[in-house]
Protein backbone atom coordinates (compact mmCIF):
# COMPACT_ATOMS: atom_id res chain seq x y z
CA UNK A 1 0.00 0.00 0.00
CA UNK A 2 1.68 3.32 -0.92
CA UNK A 3 0.87 6.41 1.44
CA UNK A 4 1.25 10.00 0.46
CA UNK A 5 4.26 11.23 2.52
CA UNK A 6 5.40 14.73 2.66
CA UNK A 7 8.80 14.98 1.78
CA UNK A 8 9.29 18.46 2.48
CA UNK A 9 7.55 21.94 3.50
CA UNK A 10 8.18 25.80 2.96
CA UNK A 11 6.47 29.04 3.73
CA UNK A 12 6.23 32.91 2.21
CA UNK A 13 4.67 35.82 4.12
CA UNK A 14 5.17 39.39 2.80
CA UNK A 15 7.40 41.77 3.88
CA UNK A 16 5.05 44.36 5.24
CA UNK A 17 3.45 44.40 9.08
CA UNK A 18 0.24 45.43 9.77
CA UNK A 19 -0.31 45.76 13.45
CA UNK A 20 -3.46 46.78 15.73
CA UNK A 21 -2.18 49.87 16.16
CA UNK A 22 -1.89 50.57 12.25
CA UNK A 23 -5.71 49.47 12.05
CA UNK A 24 -6.95 52.01 14.93
CA UNK A 25 -5.46 54.95 12.50
CA UNK A 26 -7.47 53.23 9.62
CA UNK A 27 -10.92 52.50 10.83
CA UNK A 28 -13.11 52.84 14.06
CA UNK A 29 -11.38 49.85 16.56
CA UNK A 30 -8.85 49.14 19.21
CA UNK A 31 -5.92 46.79 19.62
CA UNK A 32 -8.08 45.82 23.16
CA UNK A 33 -10.90 44.89 21.06
CA UNK A 34 -9.03 43.09 17.89
CA UNK A 35 -6.92 41.01 20.42
CA UNK A 36 -9.44 39.91 22.63
CA UNK A 37 -12.25 38.67 20.27
CA UNK A 38 -9.78 37.36 17.43
CA UNK A 39 -6.27 36.89 19.18
CA UNK A 40 -4.81 38.70 16.18
CA UNK A 41 -1.74 41.37 16.90
CA UNK A 42 -0.02 41.49 13.27
CA UNK A 43 -0.75 40.39 9.77
CA UNK A 44 1.06 40.82 6.63
CA UNK A 45 0.02 42.62 3.21
CA UNK A 46 1.42 42.13 -0.04
CA UNK A 47 3.28 44.95 -1.65
CA UNK A 48 5.93 45.52 -4.48
CA UNK A 49 6.93 42.18 -5.82
CA UNK A 50 4.92 39.91 -3.61
CA UNK A 51 1.65 39.02 -6.12
CA UNK A 52 -0.23 36.06 -5.01
CA UNK A 53 1.53 34.16 -7.49
CA UNK A 54 5.29 35.43 -6.06
CA UNK A 55 4.99 34.57 -2.82
CA UNK A 56 3.54 30.85 -3.72
CA UNK A 57 6.83 30.39 -5.66
CA UNK A 58 8.76 31.44 -3.34
CA UNK A 59 7.10 29.21 -0.75
CA UNK A 60 7.18 26.37 -3.17
CA UNK A 61 10.96 26.55 -3.87
CA UNK A 62 11.34 27.00 -0.09
CA UNK A 63 9.48 23.52 -0.09
CA UNK A 64 11.82 21.78 -2.90
CA UNK A 65 14.95 22.50 -1.20
CA UNK A 66 13.46 21.08 1.95
CA UNK A 67 12.03 18.08 0.03
CA UNK A 68 15.50 17.75 -1.62
CA UNK A 69 13.14 16.99 -4.93
CA UNK A 70 14.16 19.60 -8.63
CA UNK A 71 11.40 22.03 -10.08
CA UNK A 72 12.18 19.32 -12.97
CA UNK A 73 11.46 16.11 -11.10
CA UNK A 74 7.89 17.42 -10.04
CA UNK A 75 4.59 16.25 -11.72
CA UNK A 76 1.88 18.20 -10.83
CA UNK A 77 1.94 22.07 -9.31
CA UNK A 78 -1.47 22.57 -7.59
CA UNK A 79 -3.08 25.78 -5.70
CA UNK A 80 -5.42 26.48 -3.33
CA UNK A 81 -6.57 29.53 -3.30
CA UNK A 82 -9.69 31.95 -3.96
CA UNK A 83 -7.49 35.25 -4.54
CA UNK A 84 -5.59 34.33 -7.56
CA UNK A 85 -3.96 37.33 -9.14
CA UNK A 86 -6.08 36.96 -12.37
CA UNK A 87 -8.65 34.81 -13.27
CA UNK A 88 -6.63 32.81 -16.13
CA UNK A 89 -4.03 31.72 -16.47
CA UNK A 90 -4.16 30.04 -13.11
CA UNK A 91 -1.82 30.74 -10.14
CA UNK A 92 -0.20 27.54 -11.02
CA UNK A 93 0.53 28.33 -14.40
CA UNK A 94 2.57 31.25 -13.40
CA UNK A 95 4.27 29.63 -10.31
CA UNK A 96 5.52 26.61 -12.66
CA UNK A 97 7.09 29.31 -14.98
CA UNK A 98 8.47 31.09 -12.29
CA UNK A 99 10.17 27.88 -10.87
CA UNK A 100 10.78 26.41 -13.29
CA UNK A 101 9.18 22.98 -13.17
CA UNK A 102 8.54 21.94 -17.04
CA UNK A 103 7.52 18.79 -16.64
CA UNK A 104 4.66 19.26 -14.24
CA UNK A 105 0.65 19.96 -15.27
CA UNK A 106 -0.12 22.89 -13.11
CA UNK A 107 -4.22 24.20 -11.79
CA UNK A 108 -5.64 26.11 -9.35
CA UNK A 109 -8.40 24.86 -6.52
CA UNK A 110 -10.70 26.59 -4.95
CA UNK A 111 -11.85 25.74 -1.79
CA UNK A 112 -11.73 28.89 0.08
CA UNK A 113 -10.04 28.43 3.85
CA UNK A 114 -10.09 24.48 2.99
CA UNK A 115 -8.24 24.58 -0.18
CA UNK A 116 -5.11 23.49 0.87
CA UNK A 117 -6.74 20.48 2.95
CA UNK A 118 -8.86 19.40 -0.40
CA UNK A 119 -5.44 19.37 -2.11
CA UNK A 120 -4.27 17.07 0.37
CA UNK A 121 -6.69 14.63 0.16
CA UNK A 122 -6.49 14.93 -3.90
CA UNK A 123 -2.92 14.08 -4.14
CA UNK A 124 -3.19 11.43 -1.78
CA UNK A 125 -5.81 10.28 -4.73
CA UNK A 126 -3.11 11.08 -7.16
CA UNK A 127 -0.58 9.19 -5.38
CA UNK A 128 -2.40 6.05 -4.72
CA UNK A 129 -2.83 4.95 -8.38
CA UNK A 130 0.60 6.84 -9.18
CA UNK A 131 3.21 6.44 -6.70
CA UNK A 132 6.22 7.75 -8.13
CA UNK A 133 4.55 11.16 -8.89
CA UNK A 134 5.62 14.44 -7.05
CA UNK A 135 2.86 16.98 -6.32
CA UNK A 136 3.96 20.29 -4.82
CA UNK A 137 0.93 21.59 -3.49
CA UNK A 138 0.80 25.25 -2.55
CA UNK A 139 -1.92 27.07 -0.32
CA UNK A 140 -1.17 31.32 -1.24
CA UNK A 141 -3.24 34.39 -0.76
CA UNK A 142 -3.32 37.68 -1.32
CA UNK A 143 -6.53 38.40 0.83
CA UNK A 144 -5.75 42.28 1.25
CA UNK A 145 -6.82 42.71 -2.58
CA UNK A 146 -10.37 41.71 -1.35
CA UNK A 147 -10.85 42.96 1.75
CA UNK A 148 -12.79 46.37 2.61
CA UNK A 149 -10.29 48.63 4.08
CA UNK A 150 -13.20 50.58 5.62
CA UNK A 151 -15.06 47.60 6.70
CA UNK A 152 -14.06 47.17 10.41
CA UNK A 153 -16.24 43.68 10.55
CA UNK A 154 -13.86 42.21 8.00
CA UNK A 155 -10.09 44.03 7.83
CA UNK A 156 -8.69 43.28 11.24
CA UNK A 157 -9.07 39.37 10.28
CA UNK A 158 -7.37 38.94 7.18
CA UNK A 159 -3.65 38.27 5.83
CA UNK A 160 -1.33 37.57 3.28
CA UNK A 161 0.70 34.40 2.78
CA UNK A 162 1.72 31.06 1.20
CA UNK A 163 2.21 27.99 2.44
CA UNK A 164 3.68 24.75 0.24
CA UNK A 165 4.69 20.69 0.21
CA UNK A 166 5.97 18.25 -1.82
CA UNK A 167 4.20 14.58 -1.50
CA UNK A 168 5.35 11.50 -3.24
CA UNK A 169 4.09 8.02 -2.40
CA UNK A 170 5.84 6.16 0.70
CA UNK A 171 8.12 2.74 0.20
CA UNK A 172 5.56 0.23 0.12
CA UNK A 173 5.93 -2.15 3.05
CA UNK A 174 6.67 -6.12 2.31
CA UNK A 175 4.03 -8.40 4.43
CA UNK A 176 2.42 -5.47 5.96
CA UNK A 177 0.42 -6.51 9.06
CA UNK A 178 -2.02 -4.41 11.24
CA UNK A 179 0.67 -2.74 12.89
CA UNK A 180 3.42 -1.95 10.49
CA UNK A 181 0.50 -0.18 8.10
CA UNK A 182 -1.02 1.41 11.43
CA UNK A 183 2.52 3.45 11.59
CA UNK A 184 3.48 3.85 7.94
CA UNK A 185 4.18 7.73 7.67
CA UNK A 186 1.91 9.76 4.96
CA UNK A 187 -1.34 10.66 4.99
CA UNK A 188 -3.98 8.39 7.04
CA UNK A 189 -7.43 9.05 6.58
CA UNK A 190 -9.59 12.70 5.53
CA UNK A 191 -13.01 13.64 5.92
CA UNK A 192 -14.47 16.72 3.29
CA UNK A 193 -17.44 18.17 3.64
CA UNK A 194 -19.36 21.46 1.90
CA UNK A 195 -22.73 22.85 2.35
CA UNK A 196 -23.46 25.64 -0.33
CA UNK A 197 -27.09 26.27 0.83
CA UNK A 198 -25.04 28.53 3.86
CA UNK A 199 -23.01 30.54 0.96
CA UNK A 200 -24.43 34.34 2.22
CA UNK A 201 -22.91 33.85 5.57
CA UNK A 202 -19.31 34.32 3.89
CA UNK A 203 -18.30 34.95 0.24
CA UNK A 204 -17.00 37.71 -2.55
CA UNK A 205 -19.76 38.61 -5.09
CA UNK A 206 -17.26 38.92 -8.30
CA UNK A 207 -13.62 38.95 -9.65
CA UNK A 208 -11.30 41.16 -8.37
CA UNK A 209 -10.50 45.03 -9.11
CA UNK A 210 -7.97 47.33 -8.56
CA UNK A 211 -9.48 49.50 -11.39
CA UNK A 212 -8.49 52.66 -9.82
CA UNK A 213 -11.16 54.60 -11.49
CA UNK A 214 -14.09 52.62 -9.84
CA UNK A 215 -15.10 54.23 -7.16
CA UNK A 216 -15.35 52.31 -3.77
CA UNK A 217 -19.35 51.18 -4.44
CA UNK A 218 -18.53 50.24 -7.44
CA UNK A 219 -15.80 48.00 -6.19
CA UNK A 220 -18.16 46.53 -2.94
CA UNK A 221 -18.79 43.71 -4.96
CA UNK A 222 -15.15 42.09 -5.15
CA UNK A 223 -14.79 42.24 -1.06
CA UNK A 224 -15.40 39.94 1.63
CA UNK A 225 -18.61 40.09 3.36
CA UNK A 226 -19.18 37.79 6.79
CA UNK A 227 -21.75 37.24 9.07
CA UNK A 228 -19.00 36.48 11.70
CA UNK A 229 -22.08 35.35 14.70
CA UNK A 230 -22.86 32.55 12.38
CA UNK A 231 -19.38 31.86 10.96
CA UNK A 232 -18.16 31.67 14.03
CA UNK A 233 -20.94 28.56 15.13
CA UNK A 234 -20.45 26.85 12.14
CA UNK A 235 -16.85 26.93 12.07
CA UNK A 236 -16.63 25.35 15.62
CA UNK A 237 -19.23 23.00 15.55
CA UNK A 238 -17.98 21.86 11.75
CA UNK A 239 -14.51 21.30 12.57
CA UNK A 240 -15.30 19.49 16.02
CA UNK A 241 -17.59 16.60 14.47
CA UNK A 242 -14.96 16.73 11.35
CA UNK A 243 -12.33 15.92 13.57
CA UNK A 244 -14.00 13.53 16.20
CA UNK A 245 -15.27 11.43 13.36
CA UNK A 246 -12.87 11.05 11.61
CA UNK A 247 -10.64 9.89 15.03
CA UNK A 248 -13.60 7.37 15.75
CA UNK A 249 -13.07 5.80 12.39
CA UNK A 250 -9.85 5.43 12.75
CA UNK A 251 -10.00 4.34 16.05
CA UNK A 252 -7.44 6.87 17.74
CA UNK A 253 -7.70 8.87 20.76
CA UNK A 254 -7.46 12.73 20.56
CA UNK A 255 -4.34 11.62 23.09
CA UNK A 256 -2.66 9.88 20.70
CA UNK A 257 -2.33 13.19 18.57
CA UNK A 258 0.94 14.94 19.09
CA UNK A 259 -0.18 18.07 17.45
CA UNK A 260 -3.36 19.51 15.63
CA UNK A 261 -2.92 22.07 13.49
CA UNK A 262 -6.48 23.73 12.79
CA UNK A 263 -7.23 26.61 10.23
CA UNK A 264 -6.09 29.67 11.52
CA UNK A 265 -9.28 31.72 11.61
CA UNK A 266 -9.16 33.58 15.20
CA UNK A 267 -8.12 32.64 18.89
CA UNK A 268 -11.73 31.60 19.79
CA UNK A 269 -12.44 29.35 17.50
CA UNK A 270 -9.17 27.33 18.09
CA UNK A 271 -9.73 27.36 22.08
CA UNK A 272 -13.81 26.48 21.56
CA UNK A 273 -12.01 23.77 19.48
CA UNK A 274 -9.36 23.01 21.48
CA UNK A 275 -11.84 22.54 24.40
CA UNK A 276 -14.56 20.52 22.67
CA UNK A 277 -11.86 18.28 21.16
CA UNK A 278 -10.65 17.51 24.83
CA UNK A 279 -7.29 18.08 23.79
CA UNK A 280 -4.37 19.37 25.40
CA UNK A 281 -3.80 23.09 24.92
CA UNK A 282 0.19 22.75 23.82
CA UNK A 283 -0.24 20.61 21.53
CA UNK A 284 -2.07 22.98 18.98
CA UNK A 285 -0.40 25.24 17.10
CA UNK A 286 -0.91 28.98 17.24
CA UNK A 287 -0.17 31.35 14.67
CA UNK A 288 -3.12 33.88 13.66
CA UNK A 289 -1.71 36.35 16.47
CA UNK A 290 1.60 36.57 13.87
CA UNK A 291 -0.32 36.34 10.65
CA UNK A 292 -4.10 36.63 10.81
CA UNK A 293 -6.38 34.29 8.69
CA UNK A 294 -4.88 33.53 5.26
CA UNK A 295 -7.24 31.08 4.58
CA UNK A 296 -5.79 28.38 2.47
CA UNK A 297 -2.62 29.75 2.89
CA UNK A 298 -3.01 29.49 6.93
CA UNK A 299 -2.15 25.46 7.18
CA UNK A 300 0.58 24.98 5.11
CA UNK A 301 2.12 27.90 6.67
CA UNK A 302 1.43 26.45 9.91
CA UNK A 303 2.22 22.60 8.45
CA UNK A 304 6.01 24.88 7.88
CA UNK A 305 6.69 26.32 10.51
CA UNK A 306 5.62 23.55 12.99
CA UNK A 307 8.35 21.67 10.79
CA UNK A 308 10.88 23.86 10.96
CA UNK A 309 10.49 24.64 15.03
CA UNK A 310 11.16 20.67 14.93
CA UNK A 311 7.66 20.36 16.44
CA UNK A 312 6.83 17.19 14.32
CA UNK A 313 8.91 13.90 14.64
CA UNK A 314 8.73 11.15 12.70
CA UNK A 315 5.77 8.89 13.41
CA UNK A 316 3.73 11.36 15.05
CA UNK A 317 0.26 11.85 14.32
CA UNK A 318 -0.73 15.38 12.84
CA UNK A 319 -4.57 16.07 13.13
CA UNK A 320 -5.55 18.92 10.44
CA UNK A 321 -8.60 20.57 10.86
CA UNK A 322 -10.10 23.30 8.61
CA UNK A 323 -13.69 25.60 7.90
CA UNK A 324 -14.19 27.98 4.97
CA UNK A 325 -16.88 29.86 2.85
CA UNK A 326 -19.08 27.47 0.82
CA UNK A 327 -19.27 26.47 3.26
CA UNK A 328 -16.17 23.69 3.49
CA UNK A 329 -14.81 22.01 5.96
CA UNK A 330 -13.17 18.52 6.85
CA UNK A 331 -10.34 16.68 8.88
CA UNK A 332 -7.21 14.71 8.22
CA UNK A 333 -4.85 12.73 9.75
CA UNK A 334 -1.36 12.19 8.64
CA UNK A 335 1.38 10.14 10.21
CA UNK A 336 4.74 12.44 10.06
N1 LIG B 1 -13.57 47.00 16.30
C1 LIG B 1 -14.46 47.44 17.21
N2 LIG B 1 -15.75 47.07 17.22
C2 LIG B 1 -16.14 46.20 16.26
C3 LIG B 1 -15.27 45.71 15.28
C4 LIG B 1 -13.94 46.15 15.33
N3 LIG B 1 -13.02 45.74 14.44
N4 LIG B 1 -15.95 44.87 14.47
C5 LIG B 1 -17.21 44.83 14.94
N5 LIG B 1 -17.32 45.64 16.00
C6 LIG B 1 -18.52 45.91 16.81
C7 LIG B 1 -19.79 45.62 16.07
O1 LIG B 1 -20.15 46.72 15.25
C8 LIG B 1 -20.76 45.41 17.20
O2 LIG B 1 -21.14 46.66 17.70
P1 LIG B 1 -22.67 46.91 18.21
O3 LIG B 1 -22.84 45.95 19.36
O4 LIG B 1 -22.65 48.34 18.60
O5 LIG B 1 -23.52 46.56 17.04
C9 LIG B 1 -19.90 44.74 18.28
O6 LIG B 1 -18.53 45.04 17.93
C10 LIG B 1 -20.09 43.25 18.35
O7 LIG B 1 -20.04 42.75 17.02
P2 LIG B 1 -20.12 41.21 16.73
O8 LIG B 1 -19.97 40.99 15.27
O9 LIG B 1 -21.32 40.66 17.40
O10 LIG B 1 -18.80 40.71 17.50
P3 LIG B 1 -18.36 39.25 17.78
O11 LIG B 1 -18.14 39.08 19.24
O12 LIG B 1 -19.19 38.22 17.09
O13 LIG B 1 -16.90 39.23 17.12
C11 LIG B 1 -15.88 38.40 15.09
C12 LIG B 1 -16.78 39.47 15.72
C13 LIG B 1 -14.49 38.55 15.69
C14 LIG B 1 -15.84 38.65 13.60
C15 LIG B 1 -16.47 37.00 15.43
O14 LIG B 1 -17.83 36.93 15.09
C16 LIG B 1 -15.73 35.92 14.72
O15 LIG B 1 -14.61 35.59 15.08
N6 LIG B 1 -16.35 35.27 13.73
C17 LIG B 1 -15.71 34.28 12.91
C18 LIG B 1 -15.28 34.97 11.69
C19 LIG B 1 -14.12 34.33 11.00
O16 LIG B 1 -13.24 33.75 11.58
N7 LIG B 1 -14.16 34.50 9.70
C20 LIG B 1 -13.10 34.07 8.87
C21 LIG B 1 -13.56 33.40 7.67
S1 LIG B 1 -14.18 31.81 8.01
C22 LIG B 1 -12.98 31.01 8.64
O17 LIG B 1 -11.86 31.21 8.33
C23 LIG B 1 -13.30 30.00 9.65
Amino acid sequence: MHRAVVLGTGSCLPRRVLTNDDLEQMVDTSDEWITSRTGIHTRRIAGDGEQNYQLASQAAEKALVSAKVSAEEIDLVAVATLTPHMMMPSCACFVQTEIGAKNAFAFDLNAACSGFLYGLDMAEKYIATKPDMKILLIGSETLSARINWQDRNTCILFGDGAGACVLTGAMETTRTTRTTEAKQRGIVASNLYSDGSLWKLLYMDSPASRNPDLLLEERNGCFMQMTGRDVFKHAVRAMEKAALDLLDLQQISIQDVSLIIPHQANIRILNKLTERLGADQEKVFINVDKYGNTSAASIPIALDEANRQNRLKQGDLVLLCSFGGGFTWGSMLIRW
